[in-house]
């Protein structure tokens, strides 16, 4: 034997259970998860997602008992999304600015159940208001306008800050709104509601199953892509953090997840900022699909893509997994 060969064996400290907890580097815990939720209307409803087993839309009655769920389980946040009634979408997605929405209705029973004890996050775009399944406003050549959806996007803020929102979270991609929704919220005395800024939202093919849940799929017409980012791009991707931090953002979020790791990893070495990814419903079928197909162990899956996500750079992770793998990791 030369060299270093014996002195340097990489794998002692692999060799037993003990040491390979006292030398990991990175840790997954039940408060790095946010659950996203979807609320449908009615009473002691659940209604199971096709296209996303295992997840189902639940009546704000129900929505409440899955949050106090979240706070047993140590689950920080919720992220909630309305599958509005038919009747109630239009052309400018106007429900959105009703104070007795479905999501308002869900926020407030929320708040009123778990308080403090847990955060709700609410997903600000327009998208399961619309008729047309757009995330803003469309003009008549089918062209989603920036200022005049922006200018929807605050008052939806504003409607969800005043039901109790702890955390807006805008998804649609609009150039300002950032700015604007900040500026707003500081006028009406919201100081302390945070902004997670959907900073770097790619135009994906892993957002099916969320249409479904949400009921925006058969709606659609057209993509996102004059919007939503091209998945070719990363320094565009630093463009969009840099602004949505200078405009007032408290976090940003990365989206899809796993795919998309090396954009969590640029933005959190080149802004030291809170960085979360949103491991997408596609995400979550495809997990899902390998482990019933015998392709792999759920259990382990679920655990090692969300361990990755915290290695990659993220204070956390939304995964429709949430409950699951806190109980895991609850033991
Ligand atoms: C809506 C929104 C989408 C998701 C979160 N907010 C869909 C989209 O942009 O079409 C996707 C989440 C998922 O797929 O789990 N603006």
């Amino acid at each position: 034997m030369t060299g270093l060969f014996p002195a340097t064996r990489l794998r002692r400290t692999r060799a037993t259970a003990w040491s390979r907890a006292l030398h990991r580097e990175t840790l997954l815990a039940p408060a790095d998860l946010i659950w996203p939720l979807f609320v449908t209307e009615g009473t002691d409803i659940e209604e199971p997602i096709n296209s996303l087993p295992g997840v189902s839309r639940w009546s704000v009655d129900l929505i409440v008992a899955r949050a106090r769920e979240a706070v047993a389980l140590g689950i920080p946040v919720v992220a909630l999304f309305p599958n509005t009634q038919p009747e109630r979408r239009s052309d400018d997605g106007r429900e959105a600015l009703n104070p007795d929405n479905l999501m308002c209705r869900a926020i407030k029973a929320i708040k009123q159940a778990c308080g403090d004890d847990l955060g709700v996050l609410t997903d600000v775009a327009l998208d399961p208001y619309t008729s047309h399944g757009q995330d803003g406003l469309v003009d008549e050549r089918g062209y989603v306008g920036n200022d005049d959806t922006v200018e929807v996007l605050v008052g939806q803020s504003l409607n969800q800050a005043a039901a109790g929102a702890d955390i807006i979270a805008p998804s649609d991609m609009m150039d300002g709104r950032i700015g604007a929704i900040r500026e707003a919220l500081e006028d009406a005395g919201h100081v302390n509601v945070q902004i997670m800024s959907y900073a770097a939202k790619y135009a994906s093919a892993f957002y099916g199953p969320f249409r479904d849940a949400v009921g925006s799929r058969g709606l659609l017409k057209g993509d996102k892509k004059t919007y939503q980012m091209d998945p070719g791009n990363s320094e565009e991707a630093l463009r969009e953090v840099e602004l949505d931090l200078a405009e007032g953002a408290d976090s940003v979020m990365v989206k899809p997840g796993l795919p998309y790791l090396d954009i969590v990893r640029r933005v959190k070495e080149t802004f030291e900022v809170p960085v979360f990814a949103y491991q997408v419903s596609g995400e979550y079928a495809m997990i899902e699909h390998a482990a019933a197909a015998g392709a792999g162990d759920r259990d382990a899956l679920v655990l090692e893509t969300l361990l990755a996500f915290k290695r990659g750079g993220c204070s956390g992770v939304l995964t429709y997994h949430a409950a699951h793998a806190a109980r895991l990791l609850n033991g």
